[in-house]
């Protein structure tokens, strides 16, 4: 068994190779720029702890592991023109770089190549794994327009909040364990749980991810923080803040949403402060920790062998990038 470590260095040095012909460069330079830009990989490795539950890491782990982080940087290479963000893993993002229609070919073409990665699989399981990967890649649709739906909305609340987090987010580690399983021959239930496991862990995932987004250190988290408040994002904190401030400082976040002043981040951390987010945010990720434990614990191997996802599990919810 690997550690999460050790795993991650291994993922990243086997992803680390060219995955994109050299011409034209001017489409595969946007490619390259932003694979080498790293980011935590920590989708492909939960795919290969999925396998290494059960097995010893099989060769077909490593060529779905690859699709999956190759989906997840196409997904994100589409999300910051739709987030109008400058700014990822500390450095420009590919349509600041090299303009919007390349972007959005960069990452077309970056799917297509995870498709030809999934493709060299064993045949035993191709089909199962394809149907879960799009399945999947749909979902990511959903949640992402939905997200784009709820800035221009006002009265989104935390359901329909938690609902497109699952789709944008938590499906696809979920989907990564379980395809990780798939290959090392796990059972159906065994699979369902895991991914329990990593839809209810996605959703802590991403709730840290919002908090960073207001609270985290630029310097660390490689995005232009406030970036969600700018865009009028329904994130937990804005719902939770909405619900539970008085009436002077909802009046204010209303006008806040509504306009673009030049302080808007810093009056909007501010309520979110004054209402005691941070303490919500800890309820909320721990919610969604114990239940994914819950499932993990039901998945019907040896507890020594789980280790290295209680690990990543952690690491997932107390991350400060
Ligand atoms: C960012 O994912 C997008 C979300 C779903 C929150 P990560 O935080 O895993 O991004 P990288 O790959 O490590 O940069
Ligand atoms: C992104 O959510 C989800 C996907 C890329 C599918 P965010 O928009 O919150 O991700 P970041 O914060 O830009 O990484
Ligand atoms: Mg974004
Ligand atoms: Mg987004
Ligand atoms: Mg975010």
């Amino acid at each position: 068994m690997f550690s999460f470590k050790e795993l991650t260095a291994q993922f990243t040095k086997h992803f680390n190779t060219a995955h994109f012909p050299k011409e034209p460069q001017s489409l595969y330079a946007a490619d390259d720029y932003f694979l080498g830009l790293g980011g935590k990989r920590i989708r492909p490795v939960m795919c290969l702890m999925g396998n290494e539950l059960f097995d010893e890491i099989h060769d077909d782990a490593w060529q779905v592991a690859t699709a999956i982080e190759l989906f997840h940087n196409f997904t994100l290479i589409h999300d910051d023109i739709m987030d109008a963000a400058a700014l990822r893993r500390g450095l420009e993002t590919v349509h600041f770089k090299y303009g919007s229609n390349t972007a959005l070919l960069a990452g077309d073409v970056m799917l297509v190549v995870a498709y030809e990665y999934l493709n060299k699989i064993n045949t035993s399981y191709l089909k199962s794994i394809i149907n879960i990967f799009s399945k999947t890649a749909k979902e990511v649709c959903e949640g992402q327009q939905l997200d784009m739906d709820f800035e221009k909305m006002q009265n989104v609340v935390l359901d329909d909040y938690l609902k497109m987090i699952e789709l944008k987010t938590s499906v696809l580690l979920a989907a990564s364990l379980k395809m990780g399983a798939i290959i090392g021959g796990a059972g159906e239930g065994n699979q369902e749980n895991l991914y329990q496991f990593g839809k209810n862990l996605g959703i802590a995932f991403q709730v840290q991810d919002d908090y960073l987004d207001a609270f985290g250190d630029p310097d660390k988290v490689g995005k232009t923080v406030g970036g969600d408040i700018r865009q009028n994002k329904k994130t937990f904190l804005l719902i939770h803040a909405m619900e539970t401030a008085n009436a002077q400082q909802k009046d204010e976040l209303g006008q806040l949403l509504q306009t673009n002043p030049e302080n808007k981040v810093e009056r909007v951390l501010q309520i979110f402060r004054d209402c005691n987010v941070d303490d919500w945010a800890r309820q909320l990720k721990q919610h969604y920790f114990d239940k994914a434990l819950f499932h993990l614990e039901e998945v019907a191997v040896l507890s020594a062998r789980k280790k290295p996802l209680i690990e990543i599990a952690g690491f997932l919810i107390q991350r400060d990038y």
